[in-house]
């Protein structure tokens, strides 16, 4: 079975209190990008989970690979699982790559196996592996709270938006970023983001809590940022917990020239057309 597997991007991003759990209430807009990792998922007689163009991602410490486990385990499945990962998204980025893989492997495993579960009671599942699988399994427009696994889907049309996507290539992981956040109430106005959908109000107000924090422990995102900001004056916002930076463009000219002009300078830069 051959499925993909969506990036999620954050178009608001709060992160309200720390819990005593560890983790962070937040609240948050998401939506997916169109920008996939690919899986081929097929029964076998040994597990095999595999990225085939990230070798480095282990098979035991892979989402993919505990989902199956976790599925496995919960209805008696018999057999093994051979998994083979094309990456697209990039990995460790603030983009749920991870979390989309494990969300589609769930799906497709639900089907592989005639499982007949729900979306809602494979996003319960999917909440166990991560704080992002619940939003990858819906895969639309959502709000998110709790730890990320409080899931609204919104049932509205976001206006047509094209992104770049630059990841700087260097690691920030997301525990750190959390750790290190100092919390403000300098937040992101979510409601008024839900009144206000035309393409032009989006763009005020995206935010992301998370962005000075990253800034602070990856210097390399502010860079991006001037880069873009010497000759666009598009909006650009921190990916989740970063490190990727997302300019926003409302036509694909205009994507497609920051795209060139990003790439130059910053190898892992991507495009994805008509997100929202
Ligand atoms: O749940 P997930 O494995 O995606 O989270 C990774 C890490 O990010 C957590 O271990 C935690 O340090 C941090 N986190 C957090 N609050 C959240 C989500 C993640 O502090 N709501």
């Amino acid at each position: 079975m051959r499925v993909r597997a969506y990036a999620k991007v954050n178009l608001v991003l709060n992160v309200l209190n720390k819990r005593d759990d560890g983790y962070h209430e937040i609240d948050f807009l998401m939506a997916t990008a169109n920008l996939y990792d690919t899986l081929d998922i097929k029964k076998a007689t040994t597990n095999h989970v595999e990225c085939i163009n990230a070798p480095y991602v282990k098979m035991e410490s892979n989402l993919c690979y505990l989902a199956w486990l976790k599925l496995q385990e919960m209805y008696n499945l018999e057999g093994c699982i051979d998994i083979k990962i094309n990456k697209k998204i990039p990995v460790a980025a603030g983009m749920a790559g991870g979390s989309a893989d494990c969300a589609a492997t769930i799906l497709a495993i639900n089907e592989m196996f005639n499982l007949n579960l729900s979306l809602e009671e494979m996003a319960e599942i999917g909440a166990t592996l991560g704080s992002d699988v619940p939003f990858c399994i819906y895969s639309t427009f959502s709000r998110a709270q709790g730890r990320g696994e409080k899931m609204t889907v919104l049932n509205k049309k976001l206006p047509k938006f094209h992104l770049v996507i630059i990841n700087p290539g260097v690691a920030l992981s997301t525990p750190s970023v959390f750790k290190n956040h100092v919390i403000t109430n300098n937040h992101g106005n979510i409601d008024k983001f839900l009144e206000e959908l035309t393409y032009k109000d989006m763009l005020k107000n995206l935010h992301n809590d998370l962005e000075e924090t990253a800034i602070k422990l990856q210097p390399s995102i502010s860079e991006i940022k001037d880069y873009i900001a010497k000759k666009y004056d598009n909006k650009v916002l921190l990916s989740g917990s970063g490190p990727t930076i997302l300019v926003f463009c409302e036509e694909l000219d205009e994507m497609y020239e920051i795209y060139n002009y990003a790439k130059k300078k910053y190898n892992k830069t991507f495009f994805a057309k008509d997100c929202g």
